[in-house]
């Protein structure tokens, strides 16, 4: 893995020319007082180091003629690691990571500015560390009061994502291992959940289901809140409470993904608990299907990312007038968006390090065109809350809609011919979800 690291730090600094880039880690999460969350490593951090401890920094300057790459770490300090765990330590940074010169974090204000003295430029992220970000900006003050002097030094900042993102968005094959991996255990839980969910359990129960058949399989753990909503529950897009017991005629919300080293699955499933649909729920089911499957049908390389949403978007909509929840011209209800109190999300997003993935979706008006590699959600949906409203001049929604939300998100790598879809694994047809 030290390989592909190595390799991602060489994209990385063919970008940077002449400059700096500065990766700051992620602090360590309190959970209460003094204990402490489980460490979780800033993902662009972890993607060029590989390295998983707090109070770190990563310096890339291809510039500099013998430490391209240095890292800044916690030192070794054998009584604390009795308490909190291994340390690499500095030496550990050179011999382990890889890197050409490593110091302890406690010496960054005096071995940083070497590093950006000669640099046109710094690449940094201004991140929620805001003391990081006064000591990046601190020294880039310093160097620019001696730059009439020296005539040379980064007379700008850049946001590092810039520069990352990009590389972050098309996944390589040691990436794809990792996010298969997730995607298959994210499978496999999903797949247990509709075998295991029935009138009478409750949400938790089959929340514990998943997440057990996730860390079992070594999994990290959820990658996001784990969403398992019955009944009404399943109109609140980020209802986490799992505390209801499912009734008859209920339908089941599942939205759940574990992480792998990092790398997540995000997968929705919709399916009525005692094995059959009311007429009003496998309605609205088929729309949301027909609409998921219109916007995969589109994903290619060198299609528009946003012609996705559109797509499903139409689908949703055509099929909210046939059944008299929308009414008027379809051009207008799509331009002023007169579909959002039933659909009010996107269709998907980047997936990867990040469940919410970095990198852009368009450049102003222009599109991002799919690329091999990219991986992202399609998650249509369409949510009748017991107080959805529709707009002005819009049909009353009739009881009988009420209370019925319904998702289905896949997780979708683009191939050089087309698309596959990590997580079709989980059934979604009408007669795979009713039994
Ligand atoms: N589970 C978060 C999402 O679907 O975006
Ligand atoms: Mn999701
Ligand atoms: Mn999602």
């Amino acid at each position: 893995m030290q390989a592909e690291y190595r390799q991602r730090r060489s994209q990385l600094m063919e970008k940077i020319g002449n400059g700096t880039a500065i990766f700051r880690s992620a602090p360590q999460a309190v959970m209460h007082n003094d204990v402490e969350y489980n460490y979780r490593q800033d993902s662009s951090f972890f993607y060029l180091t590989g390295f998983n401890e707090p109070e770190a920094v990563a310096v890339l300057s291809p510039h500099h003629e013998e430490h391209k790459y240095v890292l800044f770490v916690r030192p070794k300090d054998p009584e604390r690691e009795v308490w909190s765990g291994y340390r690499v330590g500095v030496e550990g940074a050179k011999e382990l990571y890889g890197a050409d010169e490593a110091y302890s974090i406690a010496e960054l204000d005096e071995k940083l500015p070497q590093y950006l003295q000669n640099a046109d430029k710094i690449y940094y992220h201004l991140g929620r560390d805001r003391a990081f970000n006064e000591t990046v900006l601190k020294h880039w003050q310093q160097l620019m009061a001696i730059y009439p002097k020296r005539g040379i030094g980064p007379t700008a900042i850049q946001d590092s994502g810039t520069i990352i993102n990009p590389l972050r968005m098309v996944k390589s094959p040691a990436e794809l291992d990792l996010m298969r991996q997730a995607a298959a255990i994210s499978v496999a839980a999903h797949n247990h959940a509709l075998e295991f969910a029935r009138p009478g359990r409750y949400e938790y129960e089959i929340q514990a289901e998943m997440e057990y058949i996730f860390r079992q399989h070594g999994a990290l753990g959820p990658a996001y809140p784990s969403i398992i909503a019955s009944g009404a529950n399943s109109c609140i897009l980020h209802y986490v409470e799992n505390n209801r017991q499912l009734q008859e005629n209920d339908l089941l919300l599942i939205d759940a993904g574990c992480t792998c080293e990092y790398y997540n699955a995000d997968i929705t499933r919709t399916f009525p608990v005692n094995g059959k649909f009311t007429p009003e729920q496998k309605t609205i089911y088929e729309i949301v299907l027909a609409a998921q499957e219109a916007a995969l049908s589109h994903i290619q390389p060198g299609n528009p990312y946003g012609k996705i949403h559109e797509t499903a978007v139409r689908v949703i909509v055509e099929g909210l007038m046939a059944i008299g929840l929308l009414a008027g011209d379809i051009e207008e209800i799509i331009k002023e968006e007169k579909y959002k109190p039933f659909y009010m999300h996107r269709t998907g997003h980047w997936l990867g390090l990040d469940v919410h993935d970095v990198g852009v979706y368009q450049y102003g008006e222009n599109p991002y065109n799919l690329q091999p590699g990219n991986v992202f959600t399609v998650e249509p949906g369409i949510y009748i809350g017991p107080l959805t409203k529709p707009v002005e001049g819009q049909p009353e929604i009739d009881d009988r809609w009420r209370g019925i939300g319904i998702r289905i998100e896949d997780d979708v790598l683009v191939t050089p011919d087309g698309c596959e879809i990590l997580t079709q694994g989980v059934p979604k047809s009408i007669p795979d979800m009713e039994r």
